[in-house]
């Protein structure tokens, strides 16, 4: 097994057969082989820095209703909101003031903010914090509506694929859902000039090996700059409450790999791993990744984007959670930037 990290290490990729081999082989000894070298690709590339990105998460109404999720359509007890510009711009204030040079505006698939008040929030951004960067997180939208948001300045854009085979897609999201979209949106961005952020969730019910493969497969295809991977948590108000959520090992193992693979890749250890362990962010660190995204929405609404159960965070202050983090990074040998952090193809 230890060959198949060896070839990962030297050649970026591994065919189908050998990521199964080596998904199904995993053991703890053969996990701190691959941290090893994860970490060594990491700091080579990126030293011991550790890129940070203020999420503000600025609407939680959304028309979708995706099975996993807490804030979909379906979920009467979610109280939703909305903040306005004023809002948005008083958090990038603040913001800016804790050293966050790139803003992470995450919402629900939100009608109410069509490309007039997302040019116009993107513009006032821009305007006020010019050495900034502005990545979206606002889910499927047409090709005008992704070039007009990019026109107006916005950098990134997340959008995970949630998983990479058809059939599991399926038992993920109704049927008005569709992966082939989903994977058309990805490119659509990446042609647009933006840097794309692709990912999934670990141990999401249905998930298998096979899928996971599928993944990985997709994600060496599509060679996006960031991907985001997290375990999936229940939320007590959607369809798949009962399910198991997903593992810290599993997950860990996972970012290990992609940081392999794409050795340049923004890699962040999720709030979702830091939910399900306390020391998980340190440990996404130590097993290749290289970014953080600490929470800057309004204290008043962070309990309201719940999109699964505990959510770290959800009752501190921005400067806490910024301060936090340091500690934090500082505690295991690395430290925070201040600095837009864009991918290296683009430093
Ligand atoms: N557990 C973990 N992650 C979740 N997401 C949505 N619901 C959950 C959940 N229950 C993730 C999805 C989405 C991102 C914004 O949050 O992967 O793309
Ligand atoms: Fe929010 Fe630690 S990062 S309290």
């Amino acid at each position: 097994m230890k060959q198949l990290i060896d070839r990962l290490y030297e050649t970026h990729s591994l065919s189908r057969e050998e990521l199964k081999a080596l998904l199904e082989g995993r053991t703890k000894e053969l996990a701190e082989y691959l941290f090893e070298k994860a970490r060594e690709v990491r700091i080579c590339r990126y030293d011991h820095d550790v890129y940070i990105r203020g999420l503000i998460e600025f609407t939680n109404y959304c028309k979708n209703d995706c099975y996993y999720c807490g804030i979909r359509k379906s979920n009467k007890n979610a109280q939703r909101y909305r903040l306005t510009k004023e809002d948005i711009l008083t958090c990038c204030k603040e913001g800016y003031a804790l050293g966050f040079r790139t803003f992470v505006l995450q919402g629900g698939e939100d009608a109410y903010f069509n490309d007039e008040r997302m040019v116009d929030i993107i513009r006032s951004i821009k305007a006020a914090y010019q050495d900034c960067a502005i990545t979206l997180s606002i889910g499927e939208r047409s090709h005008e509506s992704y070039q007009r948001m990019y026109d107006a300045g916005a950098n990134r854009f997340l959008l995970r694929h949630e998983t990479a085979d058809e059939e599991h897609y399926g038992k993920l999201h109704p049927k008005n859902m569709r992966l082939s979209e989903r994977k058309a949106c990805l490119y659509d961005l990446k042609n647009i000039g933006y840097q794309v952020g692709c990912g999934f969730m670990t141990g999401s019910p249905y998930q298998t090996t096979d899928t996971i493969v599928e993944d990985l497969l997709f994600i060496q295809e599509l060679s996006p700059h960031m991907v985001g991977i997290g375990p999936f948590i229940p939320h007590h108000d959607t369809p798949f409450k009962d399910m198991q959520g997903g593992t810290l090992e599993l997950t860990l193992f996972l970012l290990g790999i992609v940081r392999l693979m794409l050795p340049d890749v923004l890699l962040p250890a999720t709030t979702a791993l830091g939910t399900i362990d306390e020391q998980g962010r340190e440990k996404g660190i130590l097993a290749g990744c290289n970014v953080v995204m600490p929470n800057l929405s309004p204290t008043a609404v962070r309990s309201k984007y719940m999109l699964y159960d505990n959510k770290i965070c959800t009752g501190d202050e921005a400067a806490e959670c910024r301060f936090c983090m340091q500690k934090r990074m500082e505690g295991i040998g690395y430290r925070v930037a201040v600095s837009r952090g864009d991918h290296l193809s683009l430093q």
